[in-house]
């Protein structure tokens, strides 16, 4: 299904919760989507977001159907976003939720594959680089057509803080954050440009603005989550808007450029396992994982943060 071109727009959002929820509202402003399926361990729930979200169609873009479903559904389905799992309480790691989300991505995943679904799955679930790995071992699905939101939300808030402090459009700042979605992640800023010049240079040339103090605003951006769900709860809306533009992006064959969980095999000196590095992504999934230039210090980032997850698999899940 995912190789073929895509006729029939058909998404499975599995699991109705806050994030699950802002994604799907999100594409209410969509054209191209002709179905949207809610799947939830609680049907009632599903049913409810159903009714609820339905009544917003009048005023909204989008033609799309949406309707609660099951696994049943997913035969014919392009594009499955899985959001279902246990959010992150105040303090905790996304770490510390693999246990518990990687036995409820495997079993939504056994469902899937038991109802042959043959499309793209996008994972969402926390700790998203582990879960993503735990999708492809379960789903029987072929590896670049499993990734996860990874880094792009990361991405867009370190885009953001970086384009307020330089006062530059944020479409004109030109950088990834890279590795897991968590603790362990970094910026390259050897391979970050404001346009087309380096930022570096750029930073040099401006005079008034340090990249300690562009470390110390990434710093911020990794730790961001956390502030959020000691003030809300929980984070939903940035996480739901990203999983819209990745999901855009593989339904338009975009082959744009995002950080999203991709499979490694080599490119950067580690492979097995997901985490979070430019990748085109388009409507076959991960096109290809992008070979940035790392300087020593970058791989050194890269191989802590592969092995951070590798070892919390090997640790928590074998
Ligand atoms: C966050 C969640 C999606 O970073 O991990 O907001």
């Amino acid at each position: 299904m995912a190789t073929e071109k895509i006729s029939k727009r058909k998404i499975m959002l599995i699991g109705t919760g806050f994030v699950g929820m802002s994604f799907a509202y999100s594409l209410l402003s969509e054209k191209g989507i002709d179905e949207l399926v809610l799947v939830d361990v609680n049907t009632d729930k599903a049913k409810g977001e159903e009714m609820d979200l339905s009544d917003g169609l009048v005023y909204a873009e989008t033609k799309m159907k949406i309707r609660a479903g099951s696994y049943a559904d997913a035969k014919d389905t392009n594009i499955v976003v899985l959001t279902a799992g246990i959010a992150q309480k105040p303090g905790q790691t996304r770490l510390e939720l693999v246990k518990i989300n990687a036995k409820i991505t495997k079993d939504c995943c056994e469902n899937l594959k038991a109802n042959g679904f043959d499309g793209i799955l996008i994972c969402a679930g926390n700790p998203v680089d582990i879960m993503t790995y735990v999708a492809y071992k379960t789903s029987g699905l072929q590896k670049n057509h499993v990734f996860g939101s990874g880094d792009v939300l990361d991405t867009a808030r370190l885009r953001f803080a970086i384009s307020e402090r330089l006062n530059v459009a944020p479409s004109n700042i030109h950088a990834y954050i890279m590795g897991e979605h968590g603790d362990s992640s970094f910026v390259s800023w050897a391979n970050t440009y404001v346009g087309c010049k380096n930022l570096l240079e750029y930073l040099d040339e401006k005079g008034d603005v340090s990249l300690a103090e562009l470390q110390e605003l990434y710093i911020g951006v990794r730790d961001k989550a956390y502030k959020i769900i000691e003030l809300k709860r929980a984070t939903y809306y940035g996480i739901g808007l990203a999983l819209k533009r990745i999901v855009t992006c593989v339904l338009n064959n975009e082959r744009a450029i995002l950080p999203v969980s991709s499979y490694q095999q080599g490119e950067y000196g580690q492979e097995g396992y997901y985490i979070g590095t430019p990748s085109i992504v388009g409507s076959n999934g991960v096109e290809e994982v992008i070979k940035l230039p790392m300087t020593d210090q970058d791989q050194e980032l890269f191989d802590r943060s592969f092995i951070t997850l590798r070892q919390t698999i090997k640790d928590e899940l074998s």
